[in-house]
């Protein structure tokens, strides 16, 4: 039976295009494979959606998303909109977006592969076997907080407010998302905090610890986050699955990601509990490299394996492309982010078509 699933895109901005592209193209392979039918429908964000239309988030864009089974999402940002007021960044287009959806849950994975340990900056026996999954809460805590802003005291002075809070069904549902997943992986779950000096951590620390009770299988631990920062970078076998808030997900996740050698590798998927899921890259839009054929598009088409597995129950379809990456690895292929000695170095495009040749040998 042919299985037919509407697909949003959001290309956004600097290399968005570019990976999307490739990530595209490894879609329709597989498609055609598998018997998958991709109707795609491509809408604007970001920079990109603030030049067309002149806000980061256009109505109709989250319209579509809402009316998809699935969103894929490249990358936002670059200096030309940095100086923009707050409410027209791209930024806020993804974080709006977050929020439209209610993706709460933030599944960053960083799994080190065999082939990219000498891209890693740490030791080979520091990072070999590390298979991390950081659960990042992304719809709450300091990034949505009120009061927010920037407030004028009544000496005059300016003073800037965010504020970190959650509630106890937000920790609660979080906390759920990151157990189950601990139960599929390695049944270890540390949840990282600031509960020596927040109360807001407290609570969160309370409210994980009582949950843990439901899920006897899982080895709960806690961390504060400045420690978990030291044991990422000391000792990461330690971990298996972390669930963190927003603040806390988005800085450990660029760290674990780097004991992989690259953020141009990781993917990511946003899940709610009703809206169609969002599926990104954990690398932002790297305006730098930006239409020079030179971005890494791996991380984009494994968010589309992620889009796969967990927004379209399809994870045949998802070990296929994730097969595809490490044949691409393994015959020696690498874009400029993980080049190293002896290998073959390739642009966004050439790599995206040794990829479509490793799918369509398999
Ligand atoms: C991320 C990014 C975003 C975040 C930015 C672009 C708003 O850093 O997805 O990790 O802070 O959540
Ligand atoms: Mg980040």
């Amino acid at each position: 039976m042919t299985h037919s699933y509407r697909i949003t895109l959001l290309p956004g901005d600097g290399i968005g295009p570019e990976i999307m592209a490739v990530a595209v193209d490894v879609l329709k392979v597989v498609g055609e494979q598998l018997d998958l039918r991709f109707e795609f429908q491509e809408a604007l964000i970001g920079g990109a959606a603030i030049d067309a239309v002149g806000e980061p988030l256009p109505a109709d864009t989250l319209e579509m998303c809402r009316n998809s089974d699935a969103v894929l999402l490249a990358a936002i940002g670059g200096y030309k909109w940095d100086s923009l007021p707050r409410h027209l960044r791209p930024e806020t287009g993804l974080l709006g977006l977050r929020a439209g959806l209610s993706l709460f849950a933030n599944l960053r994975p960083a799994t080190i592969l065999p082939q990219l340990i000498d891209a890693s900056s740490l030791k080979r026996e520091v990072v070999e076997g590390v298979d991390i999954m950081v659960v990042r809460e992304l719809t709450g805590g300091i990034y949505f907080g009120r009061p927010r802003g920037v407030f004028t005291t009544e000496t005059g002075e300016k003073r800037g407010v965010n504020t970190m809070a959650y509630t106890e069904a937000e920790i609660d549902r979080i906390g759920r998302v990151a157990f189950e997943t601990a139960q599929k992986r390695g049944k270890r779950l540390c949840s990282v905090d600031k509960a020596n000096v927040l109360e807001v951590s407290q609570l969160w620390r309370d409210r994980i610890t009582q949950l843990g009770s439901e899920y006897p299988d899982v080895e709960l631990s806690h961390l504060y986050v400045d420690n978990a920062a030291m044991q990422l970078l000391r000792a990461p076998k330690q971990f298996d699955t972390i669930v963190t808030g927003n603040l806390f997900g988005d800085i450990l996740s660029d760290a674990a990601a780097m004991l992989t050698g690259s953020i141009g590798m990781l993917p990511s998927a946003s899940l709610g509990d009703k809206n169609p899921g969002v599926f990104e890259p954990v690398h932002g839009s790297a305006p730098d490299i930006a239409g020079q054929d030179k971005a890494n598009p791996l991380a984009q088409v494994l968010s589309a394996a992620m889009m796969l597995r967990y927004g379209l129950n399809q994870p045949t379809a998802a070990q296929r492309i994730e097969q595809a990456v490490l044949q691409v690895l393994d015959s020696g292929d690498r874009t400029g982010d993980i080049m190293s000695e002896g290998m073959n170095l390739l642009g966004c495009r050439a790599m995206g078509d040794s990829l479509i040749r490793a799918l369509e040998r398999s």
